[in-house]
């Protein structure tokens, strides 16, 4: 398994060309299978994560090919999805487990093909992840719904139909794979309290290039007309404002400056203002974000995770990195998932004063200097966490189970490496 290497202490500047979101990919990917046409999507990230939602579409039927492309200045792959014909309706454990984001493949294959079977993903490092919502949503939808032997097996007696839903939570998850099932419903589905993420509007954006009939993009309620059939379309997918944010971050913690092209600022103003709030400068440009933190002292500054535009959970174990050297005291708030501290003893370690209460909330007091160590994380985000306090540690921190980087950040060290960072990664036979 690969480590990565990094010295901390260098000062990081220049530019750093963000991806296309992995999020926003994976349900683009999915909804490629409500069609028998050809869905081609530009500007996709080479991550592991892409790559395993690939194989599963692959075992399903689908026919994927992929080219290298340039796209915005920039390295990108181009992907295009072909599912003539299923040759399995299964989405087995062997997937899941690896993934959990395979159950977009649920509410596509059931609208099309009424029967599906996804493996239950089950828990994993950051909270027990229910699927709830998905399946009573789909049962309100008329699909018939059994768990047995630890997979969902989902049944329509002819198709889907068009239902007034109200989601107890805005998930993100349920609020794709329904609106994905809806585009080939009979009638009327209305999805109440659904989530307004970005990758939502981008999903919504290839859904009606393929000829679905939805309203409400950007808003809590969303209205889809389920039509007979969706065609082919081709579709750019947004850039990765989680990565965005991670490598704003990296700017501020090395008192660095840092353009992040393709940036999209409007998808990051809570995280932004925090920032600012911080002491960082944030220039705004076309299609760009400049990050500088030269010779600025940065102050604490409280952040409560919430749904979108709130503050995002995917930014937290980052923003806390940058808080662990930052004057002060900052009241860190986890609303979303149950365990997302799991960065902290891994922090601590490295010198940093973190106070953590329950299971939601967490003070860090800022310390003069982080030092380095061997650290590991359990999951994509806390991993990014560990690289940015490596970078500005004193002496050697070596990060282990890269694994995880590699699912959600393409190119990690090469991007770092292009700004100034000693950053090294170290391949290990498996
Ligand atoms: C997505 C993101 C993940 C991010 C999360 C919240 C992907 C692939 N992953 O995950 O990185 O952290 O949004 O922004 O896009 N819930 C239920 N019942 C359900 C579904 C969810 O109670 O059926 C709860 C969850 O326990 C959690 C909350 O809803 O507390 C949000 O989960 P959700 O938005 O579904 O997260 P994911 O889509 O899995």
């Amino acid at each position: 398994m690969d480590k990565i290497k990094i010295i901390g202490g260098n000062r990081l500047e220049g530019k750093i060309y963000i991806s296309g979101a992995k999020n926003a990919a994976l349900p683009l990917i999915c909804a490629s299978l409500l069609t028998d046409e050809t869905i081609t999507l530009t500007n996709m990230p080479a991550l592991s994560d892409i790559r395993s939602m690939n194989a599963l579409l692959e075992q399903m039927g689908t026919q994927i090919d992929s080219f290298d492309d340039f796209l915005d200045g920039h390295e990108t792959k181009t992907y295009s999805y072909r599912t003539p014909k299923f040759t399995s309706l299964i989405a087995p454990y062997d997937y899941v487990r690896k993934m959990r984001a395979s159950y977009y493949v649920l509410g596509p294959v059931l609208a099309r093909e009424g029967h599906a079977e996804l493996s239950l993903p089950g828990g994993c490092a950051i909270g027990a992840r229910p699927m709830d919502i998905h399946l009573t949503s789909l049962e309100q939808m008329g699909a018939k719904i059994e768990i047995k032997n630890g997979y969902v097996h989902a049944d329509i007696n002819g198709k889907l139909k068009g239902a007034h839903i109200t989601f107890h939570t805005a998930s993100v998850g349920a609020t794709c794979n329904i609106l994905m099932a809806a585009t080939l419903a009979e009638g009327e589905t209305i999805i109440e309290n659904a989530a307004k993420e970005p990758e939502i509007a981008d999903l919504i954006d290839l859904l009606i290039a393929m000829g679905a009939q939805i309203e409400g993009k950007n808003t809590s309620k969303l209205v889809i007309q389920g039509v007979d059939k969706l065609h082919g379309a081709r579709h750019k997918v947004i850039a990765d404002r989680i990565e965005a944010g991670s490598y704003a971050i990296a700017a501020a913690i090395t008192n660095g400056r840092i353009e992040l092209v393709n940036a999209q600022a409007s998808t990051l103003r809570t995280p932004l203002e925090i920032l600012k709030a911080m002491g960082v400068s944030v220039e705004e440009g076309d299609n760009s974000l400049t990050i500088d933190a030269t010779n600025r002292k940065l102050t604490g500054q409280d952040i409560m995770t919430d749904y979108y535009p709130g503050f995002p959970t995917d930014l937290q174990a980052q923003f806390m990195a940058l808080m662990t050297v930052s004057e002060g005291a900052s009241l860190v708030t986890e609303n979303i998932w149950e365990n997302r501290f799991m960065h902290v003893p891994e922090l601590m370690r490295m010198g940093a004063n973190i106070n953590v209460h329950g299971h939601a909330s967490a003070i860090v007091r800022g310390v003069k200097q982080l030092s380095g160590a061997p650290v590991m994380a359990t999951d994509l985000r806390a991993s990014f966490a560990l690289i940015l306090a490596g970078l500005v540690a004193e002496g050697e921190t070596i990060v282990n189970r890269v694994y995880h980087l590699d699912r959600g950040y393409e190119k990690l060290d090469e991007k770092l490496k292009a700004v100034g960072a000693n950053v090294e990664r170290i391949k290990e036979a498996e």
